[in-house]
């Protein structure tokens, strides 16, 4: 089939690729003129496994181009996906779906009455009825207007896009369903759920399913909170806890808690969305989501007021910035936040990441970079692990020891071999865990 993505970013650009491995002619659509020269290249403007691979890969193939804006070779698509962001809106708990209204609208005028349009951006609920009507007076037809969520994580987004759980399509036309069961027919035949729901169901299944994984998160660090001040261990409870298969023992990792470009503002626009229709009462419990889940950036900076008092002049370091391992995302991540409110309080924070401190440089260039380990950690009076990458699980703390000033580590994300770590004379403290340092 011949398919335009609209919007490159994680989500765009591993949708492009994943239609062209599926055998679709592909055109991604991308205004950023310097994302769309970097993607035109080969070259992931991010870090996310798998894809960087795939995508000149993809590109080679002759079936994935780019363009900065639509033109006939585009209008002529049989299905075209959008992809734009829906940041919060600053100074707002609400989504911002300008970027969507406005990808629609410059559609609308090019599109030809048998192509549908797949929204996949998480939006508030009744938002694609409204791009619905504004599509149509555009366009003068009819738009086959459909949503179709998407729900890749990043740093396994192109494994996810290729071998999803289920496939989620809201539609108001039988045309509709059916050029979507074509476009992801590989992926049905391997035996994937196809859900055909109506369109307010589709877009609430991103927002709930997110709402769910972050309460879910938010439960644990919540009994973390108990556990801290009882005696217990929140990773031993997770554990028993999860045993029970109605529970399930994943997303009950405690610690430092969510982040991203997605679950924090998720339930932020998902509460604002629910207040819009009335019905805020029903997601309010979504505030204390929240509310728990920054709370746990809060402890990390009073155990390190705790551990070293004032901290004026005092030398931290942090182990992983992005919000999660296997991406170098900052957006909204835990570990970035604690290392510049630690900054703000007058220490010096010097950041290690496999793969994140270029966009750190961007993003927070207050903070101290070091691509070495050994060095980062050097002269240390105090190290917190942000980010569970793989690699500060397998360091030696010995190596480790020999240079730090301070041999105190908060473990943000409950990884570390504590008693391999103790051995090796380090004071270990873990969120939610009952640590007894000899
Ligand atoms: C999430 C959803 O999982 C995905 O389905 C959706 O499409 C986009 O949002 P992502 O933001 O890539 O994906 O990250 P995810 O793996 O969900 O992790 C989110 C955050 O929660 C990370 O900061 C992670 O460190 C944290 N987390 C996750 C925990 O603190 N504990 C856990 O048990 C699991």
């Amino acid at each position: 089939m011949k398919v335009t993505v609209i919007g490159l970013g994680y989500l765009g650009a591993t949708h492009a690729v994943a239609m062209a491995e599926l055998g679709h002619e592909v055109i991604g659509i991308e205004p950023d003129s310097q994302k769309l020269s970097s993607l035109a290249q080969g070259i992931l403007p991010f870090h996310e496994p798998g894809l960087d691979a795939a995508l000149p890969r993809a590109i080679s193939s002759g079936r994935l181009k780019f363009q900065s804006e639509h033109n006939e070779a585009s209008a002529s698509a049989d299905l075209h996906f959008i992809c734009v962001g829906t940041p919060q809106t600053k100074g707002s708990d609400a989504a911002d779906t300008s970027y969507v209204v406005a990808a629609a609208k410059e559609l609308a005028a090019w599109i030809k009455p048998t192509a549908v349009v797949a929204g996949k951006s998480t939006v508030p609920v009744g938002t694609a009825a409204n791009l619905k009507d504004v599509m149509d007076d555009i366009a003068g037809f009819d738009v086959h207007l459909a949503w179709n969520p998407e729900f890749l994580r990043e740093g396994t987004a192109l494994e996810d896009s290729l071998r999803p759980d289920r496939i989620v399509v809201g539609t108001w036309s039988q045309h509709s369903v059916d050029v979507l069961r074509e476009v992801y027919g590989p992926i049905i035949a391997t035996g994937t759920p196809f859900l055909e729901l109506d369109v307010p169901t589709a877009e609430l299944v991103k927002v709930s399913a997110n709402a769910f994984l972050a309460t879910k998160i938010s439960f644990i660090n919540a009994m973390a909170e108990v556990a801290e001040v009882s005696g217990a261990d929140a990773v031993s409870l997770a554990k028993a806890i999860g045993y029970d298969d109605r529970i399930g023992s994943k997303f009950l990792r405690t610690g430092i808690g969510f982040g991203g470009g997605c679950l924090p503002k998720d339930i932020r626009g998902f509460v604002a969305r629910a207040e819009e229709l009335g019905v805020g009462s029903a997601v309010e419990f979504l505030k204390d989501v929240d509310a728990v889940n920054l709370r746990r950036r809060d402890k990390v900076v009073e155990l390190a007021n705790q551990e070293l008092g004032d901290l004026a002049g005092k030398s931290i370091t942090m182990l992983g910035i992005s919000f999660k391992p296997d991406s170098d995302d900052l957006r909204d991540s835990p570990a970035l936040e604690i290392a510049q409110r630690l900054t703000a309080l007058g220490a010096t924070v010097t950041v290690h990441d496999p793969v994140s401190l270029n966009s750190l440089a961007t993003r927070s260039p207050e903070l101290s970079r070091e691509e070495n380990l050994i060095e980062a950690a050097r002269g240390a009076e105090l190290t917190i692990l942000g980010t569970e990458w793989k690699l500060y699980r397998e360091v030696d703390p010995q190596e480790l020891a020999a240079v730090v000033k301070a041999k105190t580590i908060i473990d943000g994300r409950n990884v570390l071999d504590v008693a391999k770590w103790q051995a090796a004379d380090w004071r270990v403290i873990a969120l939610g865990r009952n640590v007894h340092n000899g």
